[in-house]
């Protein structure tokens, strides 16, 4: 009986140090399994004389709880233990500070929209604004670019269908607005305009901001005041270079390109004229009375200049490393 003892001890040992419960189970068939060793001692019980074998069995007997018990515990231990971990694990610790929000900003186009905006209010433009999926006529026949004529070539336009574009420029705000109200008109009408044009200087979707000043005595010389003047005051400078290039456009008499002095040479920021006689004819606006100046600026080509970005396409690439410097 010598060798129970032995038995106990080495199971007790084995269990402790293991800490797996399948090599647990897998132990546990070692002693208790068919052929196991207590299972054969219980076996060997026959061979005893009657006197001997209750005490023996008795005796293996309680060994074989002593085992049974041992190794409920440590079973109960791994659970335990295992359990632990999982918890440790998924913790979530309710003291640790938030994350935090990113601070965002506003895109430089937006600044300078926002900008000029404020700016033409000051100089006494109210704002106005048109659709930008508009019609042909809008965009092309009320401004004195009937059908068939090369002006439509001018712009490359994206049609919607047969009546409708994706409007090239905001002049058609300017014939949406004469038609729902009489002069005397000052207004901008800043938005989105759309060409079939893409390079370091021209981009698809692109900006500009409109003009119209229409009363009984604007001259030419009221159209240079109002620009040289905004234009000053945008880039916070009394020196700045503009030029005005004799240019055409179908709904504006004389017309103007105007250019800015950029790198070696010059940028052209926008068109500009007097408004064409056909043009107030079509809104019923008497053109031996009223006359008018018109502009229409490019708002990407102004941002390039303030910023000092050469290649228009960059504010649109959405590439944060870039947006976050203008903020
Ligand atoms: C016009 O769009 C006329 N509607 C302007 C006008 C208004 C003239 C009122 C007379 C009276 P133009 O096509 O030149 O004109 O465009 C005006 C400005 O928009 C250009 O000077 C340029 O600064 C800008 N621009 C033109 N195309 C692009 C483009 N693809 N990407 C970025 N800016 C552009």
């Amino acid at each position: 009986m010598q060798e129970l003892q032995q038995i106990l001890d080495q199971a007790l040992q084995q269990f402790a140090a293991i800490s797996d419960e399948a090599e647990l189970e897998q132990v546990k068939a070692k002693y208790l399994g068919k052929e196991g060793s207590l299972t054969a001692l219980l076996k060997g019980l026959g061979k005893l004389s009657a006197e001997e074998r209750p005490a023996a069995g008795a005796r293996i007997n309680q060994v074989k709880q002593g085992i049974e018990a041992a190794l409920q515990q440590r079973r109960d231990a791994l659970q335990q233990s295992k359990l632990a971990q999982k918890l440790a694990a998924e913790a979530l610790d309710v003291t640790l500070p938030g994350r935090g929000l990113g601070s965002g900003g506003l895109h430089p186009v937006t600044r300078t929209l926002e900008r000029i905006e404020q700016l033409f209010h000051s100089l006494g433009f109210a704002t106005a604004s048109g659709p930008e999926i508009e019609r042909d006529f809008y965009n092309f026949t009320a401004l004195n670019i009937p059908e068939n004529h090369p002006a439509r070539a001018m712009h490359d336009t994206f049609y919607i269908d047969p009546q409708h574009v994706l409007r090239t420029h905001t002049s058609p705000v300017q014939v949406r607005y004469m038609e729902a109200n009489q002069p005397p008109l000052k207004i901008i009408s800043p938005g989105r305009v759309y060409r079939f044009d893409s390079d370091a200087t021209h981009s698809p979707m692109f900006h500009q901001v409109e003009g119209l000043w229409v009363d009984e005595e604007i001259s030419f010389a009221n159209l240079k005041g109002v620009v040289q003047d905004f234009l000053q005051r945008f880039f916070e400078r009394d020196d700045l270079r503009v030029r005005f290039r004799p240019s055409f456009f179908p709904f504006t008499e004389p017309s103007a390109e105007m250019d800015m002095s950029w790198k070696d040479g010059w940028l052209e920021i926008g068109g500009c004229g007097m408004v064409h006689p056909n043009v107030l004819k079509h809104v019923n606006i008497d053109s031996e009375k009223y006359l008018g100046f018109a502009f229409g600026l490019g708002v990407e080509r102004l941002a390039m200049l303030r910023y000092g970005v050469s290649d228009l396409r960059q504010f649109y690439e959405s590439d944060l490393r870039f947006l976050k410097q203008f903020n």
